[in-house]
This record gives C-alpha cells, sequence and structure tokens, in this order.
C-alpha cells in the first residue's frame, strides 16, 4: 500500500563530474525498477546538472538541506523554491549530522519542514537517538520530542509532503545497523505517533525509512518489517552497483 522510497544522501561527496558520472551508472541498473520511489541526494552545486541527467529517469532528486525564508538577505542559504527551481522534487530536512555540527534543533526542523511543504516540496525529516541516549532507555522519548517538534503544526492533509527517516545516530557510518527488530519496535511508535497527533489515515500512509549502514546485505530484512518503509542510505549510496542492488530489494 505504501510505496517505499530508497532515498541516498550523498553527504559532502562528489564534484560535478563525478556526481554526473555516478547517476550514469545508476540509470541502467535501476531503469526497471517498479513500485518503489528512489531519491538522489547531491550536494547543492551538483543539483541542477543532475536534475538534467535525471530528467528522462525513474529517479528523484533531493537536496540535503534547505532554509525556512524564500529570499531575502540572509548571505550562505537556499530556499525551498530554489530547490524546486534547480529541480528538485524532495529535501532532506534535521539530519542528525545537522543537529550535530550545525545547530539544527527541533524548531528549525519545524520552520524547513513547514517551508519546504509551502513550496511544494516532499520533506525527510529525520529523527534519531544518540547511543548515549539509547543506553539511558530514552531512544522513545527522544524520537517523541523530535517528531512533535518537527512537524509541530502541520496538518493531517500536509502530512503527505513528509517522508519521516528514522536514523539512530549510533548506527550512521559506523558500520553498526540496528537490528530488524530494534529498528521495526521504533517505527511502530513512530506511527502510532503519527496516529496520534495525525490521524489513523495519515500514520497508514506516511512512510518512514530506516537509516545508519543500511547496505545490500541487510536491507532485504529490514524492508520486511511491517513499518519499515523503506531506507535513507549514505555510504552504500556513493556506488552505482551498492546504491542500485539496494532499490532493487525486491528483485
Ligand atoms: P550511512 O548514512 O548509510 O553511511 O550510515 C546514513 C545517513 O546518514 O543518512
Amino acid at each position: 500500500m505504501r510505496t517505499p522510497v530508497i532515498a541516498g544522501n550523498w553527504k559532502l561527496f562528489k564534484t560535478i563530474a563525478e556526481a554526473m558520472a555516478l547517476v550514469d551508472g545508476l540509470k541502467p541498473l535501476v531503469a526497471g525498477t517498479k513500485g518503489v520511489e528512489i531519491v538522489v541526494a547531491p550536494v547543492f552545486t551538483a543539483l541542477s546538472r543532475v536534475a538534467e541527467a535525471l530528467a528522462d529517469s525513474n529517479i528523484r532528486l533531493a537536496a540535503q538541506d534547505c532554509y525556512w525564508e524564500e529570499e531575502g538577505a540572509f548571505t550562505g542559504e537556499v530556499a525551498p523554491k530554489l530547490l524546486k527551481d534547480a529541480g528538485c522534487s524532495h529535501v532532506i530536512i534535521g539530519h542528525s549530522e545537522r543537529r550535530q555540527y550545525f545547530g539544527e534543533t527541533d524548531e528549525t526542523v519545524n520552520k524547513k519542514t513547514r517551508a519546504a511543504i509551502a513550496a511544494g516540496l516532499t520533506a525527510i525529516v529525520c529523527v534519531g537517538e544518540t547511543l548515549a541516549e539509547r543506553e539511558a532507555g530514552a531512544t522513545f522519548a527522544v524520537v517523541e520530542t523530535q517528531i512533535s517538534g518537527g512537524l509541530a503544526g502541520l496538518s493531517a492533509a500536509s502530512l503527505e509532503q513528509v517522508v519521516i527517516a528514522y536514523e539512530p545516530v549510533w548506527a550512521i557510518g559506523t558500520g553498526k545497523t540496528a537490528s530488524d527488530t530494534q529498528a521495526q519496535e521504533v517505527h511502530a511508535f513512530i506511527r502510532s505517533l503519527v496516529a496520534k497527533l495525525f490521524g489513523n489515515s495519515a500514520a497508514d500512509a506516511v512512510r518512514i525509512l530506516y537509516g545508519g549502514s543500511v547496505k545490500p546485505d541487510n536491507v532485504k530484512g529490514l524492508m520486511a518489517q511491517a513499518d519499515i518503509d523503506g531506507a535513507l542510505v549514505g555510504g552504500a549510496s556513493l556506488k552505482a552497483d551498492s546504491f542500485a542492488a539496494i532499490a532493487n530489494f525486491g528483485a
């Protein structure tokens, strides 16, 4: 019922030429992939060139962040409508690296998410606990605060433009994936929280992605879980064959 989303977060990697080469390699490997929304998120400087390269493909384009104002004296920022202008359909918001290194808070995540939705983008809103928080038994409380803060004030209808990514910080780039059951437990919790905040039909429809060391050899087990609707992939999205193998998890 929910179309799975497989999204590649390229982070701060790849020149324009390298990005174009990756997309050239990826397109034929996923051209036959049906029933999966495939998304790639290059650095800002590569977006519009990659958008041109993706125009005839089944791969959609995301930015890795945005600002919440449409325009103005905000040196260095990029507005959601400019991401649309560059060819993006999606934007990642509140990635743990932005929370950790760039002062992102649930409040800024909320402003960015609202602005992205207003501009017609789909927001991939990231949440997840640190290792210390997990060990303190605070996983559900942390995720609840991040979701209720990050999605505050949204209507149930606008939730159609939101994809949630659960990314335990301790699993990002570490090679330590959450086990299928650890991930499923948090995904089920998030879905019940969305039901409480936005109603059952919004909760049934919202895609909840898992992120954190997703690889071709663990994607199937994750995707078999009832509440895991896709993956946000970092390291393994930087090579066409591994990302395609993940996107083709159902083959
Ligand atoms: P990883 O990154 O797949 O390299 O762990 C995931 C992410 O940060 O989105």
